[in-house]
């Protein structure tokens, strides 16, 4: 059984002002077309990054990766759909998902849009957990470096539930 921590570990005020941040790094470091989310968990995230860099030319499209389940350890194996419907052929791409943990969703979702013939692609997470990366791969936008905890709400779930709540929290077995 898990329960959330007594306070959230990221506040809703404290996500925005990173976002805002987040933005203006990569409207100044990298030219794109298109951004591509993994839901389901990235969706607010993408929601209020897209809002915020808020370009008129940028596409917005997104597939549904899963790797999980209803368990807190990644099963390794990354399971994508949506992909085959999208035309990103010489398109520069900026990657987003909500967070960075052994990078298996990452790198194959790299290796993915590169195979449709994407041209350039950059990587956006709202969370790095460093400790627990096996795959080769690092974001180039991070928002929030954190330890290895399980996080829950603003979009991240646990077993489909917590994703609507405002701020980040972490799951404490009990
Ligand atoms: P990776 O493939 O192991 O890097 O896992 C990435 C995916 O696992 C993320 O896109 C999340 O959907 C999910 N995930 C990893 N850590 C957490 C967490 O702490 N809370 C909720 N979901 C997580
Ligand atoms: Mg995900």
């Amino acid at each position: 059984m898990y329960k959330m921590s007594a306070k959230p570990m990221i506040t809703a005020e404290q996500i925005q002002e990173r976002i805002r941040e987040l933005a203006s790094d990569i409207a100044e470091s990298f030219e794109f077309d298109a951004i591509l989310s993994a839901l389901t968990g990235a969706y607010m995230f993408t929601a209020d990054l897209s809002r915020a860099l808020a370009k008129p030319q940028i596409r917005i499209v997104f597939i549904k990766a899963s790797s999980y389940g209803d368990s807190t350890e990644s099963s390794g194996q990354i399971k994508v759909s949506g992909l085959e419907k999208i035309d990103l052929k010489g398109k520069r791409v900026l990657l987003v998902d909500d967070i960075l943990d052994t990078g298996n969703t990452m790198l194959a979702l790299t290796h993915m849009l590169k195979d449709t013939g994407a041209v350039e692609v950059r990587t956006c997470v709202l969370m790095n957990k460093e400790e627990r990366r096996t795959a080769d791969i690092h974001a180039d936008f991070v928002g929030f470096e954190i330890k290895n905890e399980f996080v829950v709400g603003y979009g991240l779930d646990y077993a489909e539930e917590y994703r609507t709540l405002p701020d980040i929290w972490t799951l404490e077995e009990t």
